[in-house]
């Protein structure tokens, strides 16, 4: 039996894993925040000390990563060992980091079988940034989600807020597209959409109005 599987790429702060978890919560289906297991991944390496250039050991490593992805009716948190590291994984020291270890296609190569083994009945929402182009390419329903870096940097901030993590607007701004570049430009599993996904510019839209428009588009 085929598993089915909705996928939203997108950039940071595009509004992928907020709405993506609410689908997956609707529909009563498994989620997966890839973009998890790359951080997850990063903040091991940071910290065994393992230097972000070695690619072999960092794929080794992310072979046998020792995460685990907790949902209740309300929660997503995720562990790292027995560790809770669902806010710890957002420090802007790992997202910059991870920008960088994301772009090796070995690690990747590693990290793909870890997120197809996920796709569970009855059913996988994910989201990340090839989820639709490379690691669920016969996805059956795709979004992609962009929006402008102001708003982007602004939710991020706001994010970053409400979790008590210290954050500058201009420095995430800075940060946030230079991360982007790096998410675009890279040889292996860019970002970009899958020439069947359904592009959406979530900027000035609500939470709301995003969530109705992936519903109505997703016919099962
Ligand atoms: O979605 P996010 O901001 O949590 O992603 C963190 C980093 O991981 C970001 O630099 C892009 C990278 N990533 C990726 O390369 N492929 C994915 N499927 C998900 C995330």
């Amino acid at each position: 039996m085929t598993i089915p599987v909705i996928t939203i790429d997108g950039p940071s702060g595009s509004g992928k894993g907020t709405i993506g978890q609410m689908i997956a919560r609707h529909l009563k289906w498994h989620y997966l925040d890839s973009g998890a297991l790359y951080r997850v991944l990063t903040l091991q390496a940071l910290k065994a000390q393992v230097d972000l250039h070695d690619e072999h050991h960092l794929a080794a490593m992310a072979l046998h990563l020792p995460v685990r992805f907790v949902d209740s009716a309300t929660h997503h948190r995720i562990f790292l060992h027995h560790h809770d590291v669902t806010e710890s994984i957002r420090s802007e020291e790992v997202s910059r980091a991870t920008s960088i270890l994301a772009a090796s296609p070995l690690i990747r190569t590693n990290l793909l079988a870890r997120q197809r083994a996920l796709a569970l009945a009855p059913g996988l929402v994910t989201d990340g940034r090839d989820m639709g182009t490379v690691v669920f390419p016969k996805a059956k329903v795709k979004f992609f989600f962009i929006a402008s870096a102001a708003e982007r940097a602004e939710r991020r901030y706001k994010q970053l807020q409400q979790l008590g993590v210290g954050a500058n607007y201009e420095a995430i701004l800075t940060e946030l597209e230079a991360r982007d570049l790096r998410d675009q430009t890279r040889p292996v599993a860019p970002l970009k959409p899958a020439p069947d996904a359904h592009i959406l510019d979530t900027s000035g839209l609500s939470i709301d109005v995003v969530f109705q428009y992936v519903l109505e588009k997703i016919t099962l």
